[in-house]
């Protein structure tokens, strides 16, 4: 089907890219690094740029905007989206089929047609996990030398890429992180809402994209946002980018202690899960996208833990006092305990 103009008419779907890619701020050091590899005449500077950070952070957004930067600069850009996609080998081929030419013999992979370099967009890498050696060892190996992959996930790359001394100059790593006060403001400016709110809605959500694109959409729809309380809907609404499935009733407390408590170690579990034995939980807990290591113990992220925070209030206050005080009773009890820095 065409268009008026003799030209393909356009899909929703391309409809609903070109505006995402018009409202698109920001990340201008990760634009910097991949334009950088993509005007490398030979060798580029990395072969691999992981990206990684928690739900609604932007990294399916950021992808959308390198795949629109090489296909300009006249590459061959395939994709991959790990969500949905069954996570096989033989799946991620098919994917791969539809532009390059994949030999059975495990041979070079190439463009179909003569299209110049080769850019490998993958998108949900967590969901991939299962095929993380595949990729390393086998997957991209058979790239051309000059191809460019960039690969986006909620996770750190897993200490196999870090270990292996091959890798180690072909590697980067980025991890992405909420909007700078300025990208936010942009953000807001392009959603044309009233400047009075900017500065309200940049503090409520720390510049994380989609907590700044979903309160947006609160205001826009007309809805009071108060200085210091995130609207329930969209507490309910970033939820489940933050958390897929907790397990049980143990790990659900262990996330909430994570909210409430500045800094959540073993022995605060403990006590607050009334067990000797934790390591489980504190394990499941470190490895959330969203849940930082720092020296004294684990910490969600900003935007993360006041969601959390929020909806623990909300759903279950006698939970939350519950925590709040098998907490607090720890802490008191570290500062009476503890001397020096700690
Ligand atoms: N750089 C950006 N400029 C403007 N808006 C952005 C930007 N990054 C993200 N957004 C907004 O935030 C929303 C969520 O971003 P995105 O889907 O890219 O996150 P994600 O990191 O891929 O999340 P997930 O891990 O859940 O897939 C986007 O739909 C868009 O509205
Ligand atoms: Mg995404």
């Amino acid at each position: 089907m065409t268009g008026v103009d003799g030209r393909p008419a356009a899909t929703l779907g391309d409809v609903l890219t070109e505006h995402r890619r018009r409202r698109f701020v920001g990340r201008a050091t990760e634009i910097g690094l991949f334009r950088a590899a993509l005007d490398s005449a030979v060798a580029p500077p990395f072969s691999v740029l992981h990206v990684y950070g928690p739900g609604g952070i932007g990294k399916t957004s950021l992808l959308e905007v390198l795949g629109a930067i090489a296909a300009d600069a006249g590459a061959t850009v395939a994709r991959i989206d790990g969500h949905g996609l069954d996570p096989s080998p033989a799946s991620v081929l098919e994917v791969l089929a539809e532009t390059l030419a994949i030999p059975a013999d495990d041979g070079p992979i190439c463009p179909s047609e003569d299209g110049g370099r080769l850019v490998l967009l993958v998108d949900a890498y967590e969901q991939l996990a299962p095929l993380d050696d595949w990729f390393r060892t086998r997957l991209l190996p058979r790239l051309h030398a000059s191809a460019i992959t960039v690969i986006a996930g909620r996770d750190q790359p897993t200490r196999a890429w870090m270990a292996d001394p091959a890798w180690g100059g072909l590697l980067r790593v980025v991890s992405l992180r909420n909007l700078s006060p300025d990208d936010s403001h942009a953000f807001l400016r392009k959603a044309g809402l009233d400047p009075a709110l900017h500065d309200r809605i940049v503090r409520l959500t720390y510049g994380h994209p989609l907590g700044l694109a979903l309160l947006t959409d609160v205001v826009a729809r007309g809805a009071e946002v108060d200085s210091h309380v995130l609207p329930l809907d969209l507490v309910e609404a970033l939820i489940p980018h933050f958390v897929d499935t907790v397990p049980d009733h143990r790990h659900r407390r262990a996330l909430e202690t994570c909210a409430v408590a500045r800094c959540t170690n073993e022995a605060l579990l403990r006590h607050v899960l009334g067990e000797n034995d934790v390591r489980d939980v504190f394990t499941w807990l470190r490895e959330l996208s969203f849940v930082e290591l720092r020296p004294d113990g684990l910490a969600p992220h900003d935007l993360a833990r006041d969601v959390l925070d929020a909806d623990l209030r909300w759903r279950d206050f006698d939970s939350y006092k519950h925590v709040f005080h098998r907490t607090r009773e720890h802490s008191l009890a570290a500062l009476r305990t503890n001397a020096g820095r700690a």
